[in-house]
């Protein structure tokens, strides 16, 4: 790839910019400064700015705890959105939210740009089951978790078999879906006559909100890690 991508990937860095930076010499390939944004690198080669290596990174997976009253977009005209959360550092590469939470909705959401990976995750065809906590207005009761494990036909889709799980307190549930449709989870308690009063998102396949990130925080994950534990060792994409 030309030089200019590689470091307009990986660095906040825009093109105007890298083209000055290389006319001032303050870009090396490989120990040699570089004459020309067109010149040609791999990922392989090694890239600095002011002697400060700069490694490729094509995609970036980010974890967020969503709070309320957020948007999963990257711009609405009436709402914050999810991505004014990630700092400067990340938002050059573009990332979006893989799938949606309501805006009342709180908890795990990935930020990426990497099409491929949110195609997987949001798929149904690829089983990864999402885990919600939920507090209902009414206590659920034992025979809901058949309702749910039996799936659940609506207008526009199927909802495959759901895991309900009833905490101590009956008002209080946990629920594993496969999809992540419109109110899927909030449809789905409506169905057996209860309204959903909060819902956080807790888990995607074996990928758990940590408990340190506070809502409103973001770290990066490794990307290796990340489809580890969310695809297990089936064979992604
Ligand atoms: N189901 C819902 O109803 N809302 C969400 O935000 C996620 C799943």
């Amino acid at each position: 790839m030309r030089l200019d991508k590689y470091i307009s990937d990986s660095t906040p860095y825009s093109r105007k910019e890298i083209k000055k930076l290389i006319k001032y010499g303050a870009i090396t390939v490989n120990g040699i400064i570089a004459a020309r944004p067109e010149m040609q690198v791999t990922e392989n080669d090694s890239v600095a700015i002011d002697g400060e290596d700069v490694s490729y990174a094509k995609y970036v997976y980010l974890i967020l705890n969503k709070p309320q009253g957020y948007i999963s977009a990257t711009e609405d005209k009436h709402y914050p959105v999810v991505t004014e959360l990630v700092s400067e550092e990340y938002l050059h590469y573009n990332v979006f939210p893989v799938g949606r939470l309501d805006i009342d909705t709180e908890g795990l959401l990935i930020l990426t740009n990497d099409g491929a990976f949110d195609h997987a995750v949001t798929s149904p065809k690829k089983n990864v089951y999402k885990r919600y906590f939920a507090r209902l207005d009414k206590p659920v009761e034992p025979e809901d978790i058949d309702v749910f494990a039996e799936g659940m036909t609506f207008k526009e889709f199927t909802a495959k078999p759901a895991r309900l799980e009833i905490c101590e307190n009956p008002n209080e549930a946990y629920v594993e879906i496969a999809e992540g449709k419109f109110h899927q989870v909030k449809r789905m308690f409506e169905r057996v006559g209860k309204t959903v009063t909060y819902l956080k998102r807790v888990s995607i396949g074996g990928l758990t909100l940590p408990d340190g990130l506070e809502p409103g925080e973001v770290m990066e994950f490794d990307e290796n890690e990340l489809k580890l534990l969310i695809f297990g060792n089936q064979e992604f994409i």
